[in-house]
């Protein structure tokens, strides 16, 4: 019998590891490559072209700090388009280089949405359609936003914008080099209120390091590295986490009603 050829038998692997659920390829060993050596950045406002995904060392000499490079570039995007481009152009965040489509996930939602909900970092589904939230867990963000009357009046962001590899959580480092255009997306949006899911965006936004568990259901004041906007933000639990473990809904619910409360109450004359 004749050996199929090398194409087919690859062909057939590759479909049934996808069958079994494998969608990412992933090295043996961590490399931390934001300690590696400050990946290059792309010019500023370089045309949104597609990245290449040559490993850094064979890419240009090592650039300035890709956190201060990313800030410097949101602070000058004087709208959320502009924004969207930037995040699109930005070649700072390593995670973009691991697997992610090149498209990035930033946002979806109002522009003058009076609440920012800000998540993990896309998964899948959301690296596919460019969106953040539209899977299982974004479906059951939307129930939760449904029951307090929220439907279309938020907008929603993570705290990365390419999904991580294997959808690990993203590291506090790989946030740090996005922060600066998730406080930007909030400065542009100027939302009443933040409702933060899940740990690593209360971990990001606030600089809170205690488990979800212990930080949920509290108000906190979020601000801007620079301290000119301070906006009211809860942290709740991230909805995958309630699909995996239901008996916490009742806690998350018990979270929604405290942040709509406060949100349709009257604002002092
Ligand atoms: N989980 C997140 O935290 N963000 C998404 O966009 C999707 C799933």
């Amino acid at each position: 019998m004749s050996r199929p050829p090398a194409a087919a038998v690859s062909e057939s692997l590759l479909a049934f590891w996808a069958e079994a659920g494998v969608d990412a390829a992933l090295l043996e060993t961590t490399v931390d490559r934001i300690a590696e050596g400050q990946r290059p950045l792309a010019p500023r406002f370089a045309p949104a072209t597609a990245p290449s995904h040559a490993p850094a060392t064979v890419r240009s000499a090592p650039r300035p700090l890709a956190i201060e490079t990313a800030r410097e570039i949101a602070r000058t995007c004087s709208d959320l388009e502009a924004l969207a481009t930037a995040i699109e152009a930005f070649e700072g965040c390593p995670i973009r280089f691991e697997g992610a489509a090149s498209r990035a996930v930033f946002s979806r939602g109002p522009a003058d949405a009076p609440v920012v909900v800000i998540g993990e970092a896309p998964g899948a589904e959301e690296d596919r359609a460019g969106r953040p939230f539209v899977g299982k867990a974004g479906r059951m963000l939307d129930r939760m936003l449904e029951a307090i009357g929220l439907t279309d009046r938020v907008f929603i962001t993570n705290t990365v914008f390419w999904r991580p590899p294997g959808n690990r959580t993203p590291t506090p480092e790989e946030q740090l080099v996005c922060k600066p255009f998730v406080e930007q997306a909030i400065r542009l949006v100027r939302p009443r209120m933040l409702l933060l899911v899940g740990a690593p965006a209360t971990r990001c936004l606030l600089d809170q390091t205690e488990g979800i568990n212990r930080l949920h259901g509290r108000w906190f004041e979020w601000r801007t590295a620079d301290g000119d906007l301070e906006i009211p933000a809860l942290p709740t639990f991230h909805p995958a986490f309630l699909m995996r473990t239901p008996s916490a809904k009742a806690m998350a619910w018990a979270d929604l009603k405290t942040f709509a409360e406060r949100l349709n109450r009257p604002a002092r004359p």
